[in-house]
């Protein structure tokens, strides 16, 4: 059917799962839509139901189209909130209520069930079927002690919150993004216990790709102080790093820490969204490396990503501010950094390092000769090397072409497509290639 045409356009990880999306009276249905189509894009089937209420704000025919199944607006004779829990063949498997509204939330922590919604988390509550919640509201409402006290019975019961923000006196619905994130995550942790249960790691590469793994992610320049108001640095934005943080979330990873350098935009839900994200934020090379190290230091099987482009030389001595009229040429003698992913595969060998190699200007042959180098000389195991030189992707571009080298000596094109789709294929390969070193040790 056309209207599910978008389905699995940004990504596969709720491939094959149907989500029931119960829609209440908010303010903030209007976002309720565009969560449906974001989970969609990601591989769900979603089956909308709204309370009789949500039905006045908003005509159910939006989410007929936007989900491409027909709205479940009322109690009917086929009982379609048992056939949604226990039917095999339309059995979903999990339910998003988003955004909920005060009022229903007092209502199903009660064992009120007297529309849809409301019937059918009762119905599911103690079914295994995980419920998560997107509340939005105003705050007095939020703070009123019988709201709080449903919101704790329900965590009790099993249900799970997404957290939105408390902007001017509302509690807000938590951004689509970090909503569809915290699905992803639900579905693959309960994947993998069952996963766990029935058979050994395999190889396959899918939403739960990296539950067992810390991600440390670099992204944008570093600033190497000239005295102490000028600098030297470079024109990457970050986007590439964001990118792969981002997908990473995506892709259920255990945690994801941003390192990022100044001038790049940090996604919402690094900044107080997902309680898998840190961001920290560093000017010089120094404090990068730092970072990273002590990121790396806290343990667990870590997978460094070196997408940042920290500045490769730096001044040894930097003192007050040089004079022009005192120095009308300047003669700058710069040491080169060490490289982030050497001091980091010197200190935790065990980590899976993935380095990415700007060069300018280069030809394909020559790019896979430096690629290469680079993974000889610094321990990484999988190099992404791509042409800054390309004024259409590249630092500061929404674009980019990549050339992933790996261990064994493959070489793989990433053709020119959207950062997020680079950063989709590049996690892609290096689950692949984690895969690929654990079935050997
Ligand atoms: C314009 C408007 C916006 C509202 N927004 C919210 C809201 O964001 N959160 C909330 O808890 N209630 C909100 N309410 C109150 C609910 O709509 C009301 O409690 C309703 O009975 C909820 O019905 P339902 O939970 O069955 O959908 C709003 C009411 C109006 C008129």
């Amino acid at each position: 059917m056309y209207l599910k045409d978008i389905t699995h356009t940004l990504g596969s990880e709720l491939s094959r799962k149907r989500i029931a999306l119960c829609v209440t009276a908010s303010i903030s249905i209007t976002e309720a839509p565009r969560i449906a189509r974001l989970l969609m894009r990601h591989g769900a089937e979603v089956i909308p139901i709204l309370t009789p209420r949500a039905c006045e704000f908003v005509s159910p025919m939006i989410f007929e189209w936007s989900t491409g199944n027909s709205p479940i607006t009322k109690l009917t004779g086929r009982v379609e909130h048992v056939e949604l829990v226990s039917e095999p063949s339309k059995k979903v498997d999990l339910i998003l209520i988003a955004p909920c509204t005060a009022n229903t939330m007092a209502k199903i922590s009660s064992g009120i069930s007297d529309e849809p919604v409301s019937t059918l988390v009762c119905t599911a509550l103690g079914s295994g079927i995980p419920i998560l919640i997107a509340s939005a509201m105003h705050e007095p409402m939020l703070k009123n002690p019988i709201i709080q006290k449903a919101r704790k019975n329900l965590e009790q019961a099993g249900v799970k919150f997404i957290e939105g923000k408390l902007i001017e006196s509302k509690s807000k619905l938590a951004e689509p993004e970090v909503i569809l994130r915290a699905v992803i995550a639900e579905l693959t942790n309960s994947r993998n216990d069952k996963a766990s249960l029935l058979s050994a790691p395999t190889h396959t590469n899918d939403g739960n790709s990296f539950a067992n793994n810390n991600l440390i992610i670099t992204a944008g320049p570093t600033r190497e102080p000239i005295d102490q108001v000028r600098f030297i640095s470079n024109a990457s934005s970050g986007k590439m790093g964001v990118a792969l943080a981002e997908e990473a979330l995506s892709k259920g990873a255990k945690s994801v820490c941003l390192i990022h350098g100044p001038g790049v935009t940090v996604p919402e839900e690094f900044k107080n969204g997902d309680s898998r994200a840190q961001v920290k934020s560093v000017t010089t090379s120094q404090e990068m490396q730092d970072a990273v190290l002590s990121a790396l230091s806290k343990g667990g099987k870590n997978v460094l990503i070196s997408a940042g482009a920290p500045a490769d030389y730096s001044l040894s001595r930097v003192r007050g501010k040089i004079s022009t009229s005192e120095k009308p040429t300047l003669k700058l003698e710069l040491g080169a950094t060490k490289k982030i992913i050497t001091v980091a595969k010197e200190k935790f060998p065990k980590t899976f390092v993935v380095a990415f190699k700007a060069e300018y200007g280069l030809n394909s042959k020559e790019l896979s000769r430096k690629a290469l180098e680079t993974l000889r000389t610094s321990r990484a195991d999988m190099v992404v090397a791509n042409d800054v030189g390309n004024k259409t992707i590249g630092f500061g571009s929404d674009y980019n072409e990549v050339s992933v080298f790996t261990r064994d000596h493959k070489a793989r094109n990433v053709p020119r497509a959207s950062k997020k789709e680079i950063a989709h294929e590049v996690l892609r390969i290096a689950a692949e290639e984690i895969a690929r070193i654990d079935a050997r040790s």
